[in-house]
């Protein structure tokens, strides 16, 4: 058993925390950590199979425990990708045989990747996976799936498995078209007119659309722009079962972050403007968005620091989620309830997971810099490197071991 005496709770008061455990540990806090439940992030990239240069499990699951999540959800775009029973069976053991290694019990929970040749497989992996996942436009890896007709058929696959799709809501044609409009150029900045808002908007807009014909459960990830939170706050009044992901990134950085990050501001969707910023803040108040993903994503400095074009999409995450929320919190944008609500219950509630006694305890009070040489993940970097940030996750707690940070 873990018996942890004088720690805060949410509302303020302080108690003390019980944790079955092979282990028996007494700790006094003294009153001065704030226990939150364990963190869920449904959407990270860890990079295994095929990519484990950039991350893999063992500096995943010590970056997971010094951001405070207890419980990540893997995305499909690994090499080979993940489509079939077969690749998910031996997904899951190189998983946890890296896990085995590092003495980390992590959660985790991997996303199906939605292939026209393999829609077969998709009953297969109902009891393995989380869920399947779209990519309706191309991004890093070779998922694709930007036909109408095969959209359709995996939306009503997935209505009769009774599983939640998950999608990453850009149209390819209009990425295609602004490719070619922007081609040869170099700055990074570009990246944000040629993945245009336009792309997101319509292919949320269809997504809406198949879910109100075949009655899904969809999760829109890291949706970026004011108007398909406007789209997603009417399909919810409508009560189709349509939910909302945001990113750290999108919520606190826009598009004038290339001017000092180049590259390591680009990611897909990409950075929007001051304008959408408020409007997903807006959008965390009323409810219409139901989780915080970090979308952790990580690529090598080497990659990174290739020109716009050679340069891969997606930064780094799991370590910073959770102290930019706390920041967020002092700055008086999100309360600790709404805090525990997008980065725990409503995971919990919408994929139906089994209650854990994974828990975060952290200090509200401590002010550390995010420092590219104190970083966990593989590849070193953050996009909020140099920033000062205010409440750090301290101590982590996934299946009853204790990691400290
Ligand atoms: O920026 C991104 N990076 N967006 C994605 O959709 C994929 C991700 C990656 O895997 O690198
Ligand atoms: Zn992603």
């Amino acid at each position: 058993m873990i018996h942890i005496k004088n720690v805060c709770q949410l509302d303020g008061t302080v108690g003390s925390l019980t944790i079955p455990s092979s282990e028996h540990i007494e700790l006094d806090v003294e009153g001065k950590l704030t226990a939150f439940p364990g963190c869920i992030d449904a959407h990270v990239h860890l990079r295994t199979p095929g990519h484990t240069h950039k991350e893999d499990w063992r500096t995943a699951a010590q970056a997971a425990m010094a951001g405070g999540i207890t419980t990540v959800f893997d995305m499909p775009n690994n090499d080979p990708s993940c489509v079939t029973k077969e690749r998910v069976l031996a997904k899951k053991q190189e998983i946890d045989q890296q896990l085995q290694e590092i003495g980390i019990p992590l959660d985790y929970q991997l996303w199906l990747g939605a292939h026209q040749n393999h829609f077969n497989e998709i009953g297969k992996c109902k009891d393995l996976v989380i869920g399947v996942k779209a990519y309706m436009g191309s991004s890093t890896g070779d998922l694709l799936l930007d036909d109408p007709n095969a959209l359709d058929e995996l939306f009503r696959i997935a209505a009769l498995e009774n599983m939640i799709v998950a999608v990453h809501a850009e149209d390819e044609e209009i990425l295609e078209e602004k490719k070619r409009q922007f081609l040869g150029y170099s700055d990074p900045a570009v990246h944000s007119q040629i993945r245009d808002r336009k792309a997101a908007i319509k292919a949320t807009q269809q997504v809406i659309a198949l879910t109100e014909k075949y009655n899904n459960q969809v999760f829109i990830m890291h949706v970026s722009t004011k108007e398909e939170i406007d789209l997603i706050r009417e399909a919810k009044k409508r009560e189709l079962l349509v939910y909302a992901e945001v990113t750290p990134h999108h919520l606190f950085l826009n598009e004038s972050a290339y001017v000092h990050l180049g590259t390591k501001a680009q990611m897909n969707p990409p950075l929007r403007t001051v304008d959408d910023q408020k409007a997903l803040c807006e959008a965390i108040q009323d409810g219409t968005v139901d989780t915080i993903g970090s979308d952790h994503a990580p690529h090598t400095h080497a990659e990174k620091n290739l020109p716009y074009g050679k340069a891969p999409s997606g930064v780094p995450g799991l370590e910073t989620t959770l102290p930019l929320l706390c920041q967020a919190y002092h700055d008086d944008k999100i309360s600790l309830e709404q805090i525990v609500r997008l980065t725990r219950t409503n995971a919990e509630i919408i994929y139906d997971l089994p209650s854990n006694k994974d828990y975060v305890l952290v200090d509200l009070e401590l002010q550390k810099v995010v420092d590219n040489a104190q970083l966990k993940t593989k590849c070193g970097w953050s996009p909020f490197a140099g920033q000062m940030l205010k409440g750090w996750p301290v101590m982590t707690i996934v299946q009853g071991k204790i990691f400290y940070v």
